[in-house]
């Protein structure tokens, strides 16, 4: 099979890694992949911030992520399942295409880790806590260029469990003309 198609059909979200960490190669071709995704009038306004995953500031995002949504109990794992990667991608607030910049540039590098034999998991649900009342402190502390706000996240690893890839009902989301 065509391997951008064996790709995208075979990538699922992976919710647990291997402590073994990527390769500086590995980490330069995800890298890449994240900086060939297109963008809206080629503005390449993106912004990737890369992460090991004991990067305490991660851990204070997580306490943050935890805060935010007011959990009583500690979960099992951290928003990014213990990866030995993370990339934050910002963009610019004043840029209305950002977000989309953003997702089509994290699906790169997610498909990218598919074809390496890697694993990733998009991760949104640090928003609260990075777009709340500690946004300036936390875009900040990861560097994010002045006037750039948290879109989107990846986590990146060796795959520690497998997932088959989501069902789609064609008939409901798809209208042939
Ligand atoms: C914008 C976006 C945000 C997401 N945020 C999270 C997240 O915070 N935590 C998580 O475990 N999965 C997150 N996911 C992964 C989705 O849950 C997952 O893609 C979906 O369930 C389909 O499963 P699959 O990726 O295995 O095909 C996110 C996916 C997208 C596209």
């Amino acid at each position: 099979m065509n391997a951008v198609l064996k790709a995208i059909e075979e990538r699922s979200s992976t919710r647990g890694y291997t402590d073994e960490k990527l390769t500086q190669e590995e980490l330069d071709t995800l890298i890449r992949a994240g900086l060939q995704a297109p963008t809206a009038a080629n503005r390449q306004e993106i912004h990737f911030t890369v992460l090991d995953g004991d990067n305490p500031l991660l851990a204070e995002l997580q306490e943050a992520m935890l805060a935010d949504r007011g959990a009583a109990e500690k979960p099992a794992h951290n928003f990014y399942y213990e990866a030995p990667t993370v990339m934050l991608i910002s963009g610019d607030a004043a840029n209305p295409w950002s977000s989309l910049d953003a997702g089509i540039a994290v699906e790169n590098i997610a498909l990218a880790a598919e074809g390496m034999g890697l694993g990733s998991l998009i991760i949104g649900c640090v928003k609260g806590a990075l777009l709340g009342e500690k946004e300036a402190y936390f875009a900040k502390a990861f560097r994010f260029p002045e006037g750039y706000r948290y879109c989107i996240a990846v986590a990146l690893g060796h795959k520690a469990v497998t997932k088959t890839p989501h069902t789609y009902d064609e008939a409901k989301s798809v209208t042939r003309l």
